[in-house]
């Protein structure tokens, strides 16, 4: 395994354990009269995934601050957000997805109901978690965790990408789409482990930038995906994109311009993040192999 992998991996297991312990507790905190909530939250937040975001908080603070132990609450927070997205993205009043992380989704399982409950939950709890910490930079780290994924941030940007479905696609809205449906909840997590850690300004701004040009690439790779993954290794079904009209990079410039603006928008990611750890650092290489993912 390369050096890098070992790194992810190792940021992997810390976040996996500190969600496992929060699920734990909450399963033996939870009356059983509302247990299918703390069953539907459990069976998303544990159930794979890559883990991007909160590894990006992580890498973001170990390269200020390698003592990562006091950024975890808002790791497992940010990836409690995500979740709670995912759970929310695949409800049949939006994407109306079957197939997540390779199971059926919450509301499969668990009925619109629950999948609609656990996905508020899982956010509540974030930053229940999150408010918990005695950090001195804690405010200022939910802050912005709070603003990159709230109604400016995050949901604009799903609000956005339901809104002006079926509508003609044009550079602005895909910009502002994927800028915000999933760039700003990667901002997030780099902003909110630099910020923990007590980098300076100019690191935080050079934080911003990767964020938003790793996400906007994220994002044209995971349309891309659509196109042409495979069910398998994606754990999610392809081909939904153009049913529901939805407004995507390929949609925008075919899939060759898709590859090269993906493609652009790295390099740009990878000088931010020569700004902020130096070069050929984690950042970098997590930026550089996002343009080959397959899952
Ligand atoms: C899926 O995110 C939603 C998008 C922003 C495309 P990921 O591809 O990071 O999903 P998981 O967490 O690995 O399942
Ligand atoms: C989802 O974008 C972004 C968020 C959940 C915020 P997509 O709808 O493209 O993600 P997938 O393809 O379902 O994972
Ligand atoms: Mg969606
Ligand atoms: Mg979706
Ligand atoms: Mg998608």
């Amino acid at each position: 395994m390369s050096e890098y992998s070992q790194r992810y991996e190792g940021f992997v297991r810390l976040i996996e354990e500190r969600l496992t312990v929060t699920m734990d507790r909450l399963a033996a905190e939870i009356s059983p009269y509302a247990k299918p909530l703390a069953d539907a939250m459990r069976y998303s937040l544990l159930s794979g995934g890559k883990r991007l975001r909160p590894v990006l908080l992580l890498a973001s603070h170990a390269s200020v601050h390698e003592d990562v132990q006091a950024a975890l609450p808002f790791a497992a927070g940010i990836e409690m957000i995500h979740t709670y997205s995912l759970i929310h993205d695949d409800l049949p009043c939006m994407d109306d997805d079957a197939l997540r992380r390779g199971r059926p989704t919450n509301h499969m399982v668990f009925g619109e109901a629950v999948a609609l409950l656990a996905g508020d939950a899982l956010l509540n709890l974030a930053f229940e978690v999150m408010s918990a910490s005695v950090h001195p930079h804690a405010p200022k780290a939910l802050k912005a965790i709070a603003s990159h994924s709230g109604s400016l941030g995050m949901i604009a940007g799903q609000t956005a990408d339901m809104a002006l479905s079926h509508q003609r696609p044009d550079r602005d809205k895909a910009r502002y789409i994927h800028h915000h449906k999933t760039a700003d909840l990667m901002t997030a997590a780099a902003l909110g482990g630099l910020i923990l850690a007590g980098a300076t300004q100019r690191v935080l701004d050079a934080g911003e930038r990767y964020g938003r040009h790793l996400g906007v690439a994220f994002q044209i790779v995971d349309d891309l995906l659509d196109l042409r993954g495979e069910v398998k290794t994606l754990g999610k079904e392809t081909h939904k994109d153009q049913a529901l009209g939805k407004i995507t990079w390929p949609a925008l410039v075919g899939e060759a311009q898709s590859e090269a603006d993906a493609d652009a928008e790295i390099s740009l990611a990878m000088q931010a993040a020569a700004e902020v750890e130096g070069p050929g650092g984690f950042l970098g290489e997590l930026a550089r192999r996002t343009l080959k993912r397959v899952q």
